[in-house]
């Protein structure tokens, strides 16, 4: 098993947890003008973070890693900042959740040279994760541009 492959979906891996968590956070919790629109789309980053955390840790696992998706673990070790307790004004919600959803992509665009020098299927599966975000970060910034 190689640690770079590992330690990369690993980290993608509580990566995408914990944007899940906090994209549901900001689905509850944002009021404001176009509310409906944001609600409706932050369960689209929930969604395709889900499809996307399954993929990764189905492949740690095939590669002979653990994936270790634990509350305490994904807070220990996100690069994620908390995202705040409490309503959100739509407009910084839209801006805060683009840029979450930026940050973890391009952390797994990080990832995707030095893995793909040693597992070809990992560096395409972390291609496919930071695509499906990039697009979500998209539709969350245009949203305010
Ligand atoms: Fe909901």
């Amino acid at each position: 098993m190689s640690a770079t492959v590992n330690n990369a979906l690993q980290q993608s891996l509580v990566d995408l947890i914990a944007l899940e968590l906090q994209s549901k956070q900001a689905h509850w919790n944002v009021r404001g003008p176009q509310f409906r629109s944001l609600h409706l789309a932050l369960d689209e980053v929930v969604a395709t973070t889900r499809t996307q955390l399954d993929e990764v840790a189905e492949r740690l696992a095939q590669v002979g890693g653990t994936p270790d998706g634990r509350p305490a673990t994904v807070a220990a070790t996100t690069i994620l900042d908390e995202i705040d307790a409490g309503l959100l004004e739509t407009g910084k919600a839209y801006q805060l959740m683009a840029e979450k959803v930026q940050q973890v992509s391009d952390n797994v665009k990080s990832f995707i040279d030095p893995v793909d020098e040693e597992d070809h299927v990992s560096g395409d599966l972390l291609i496919a994760v930071s695509a499906a975000l990039d697009l979500q970060a998209w539709f969350l910034r245009s949203a305010t541009e």
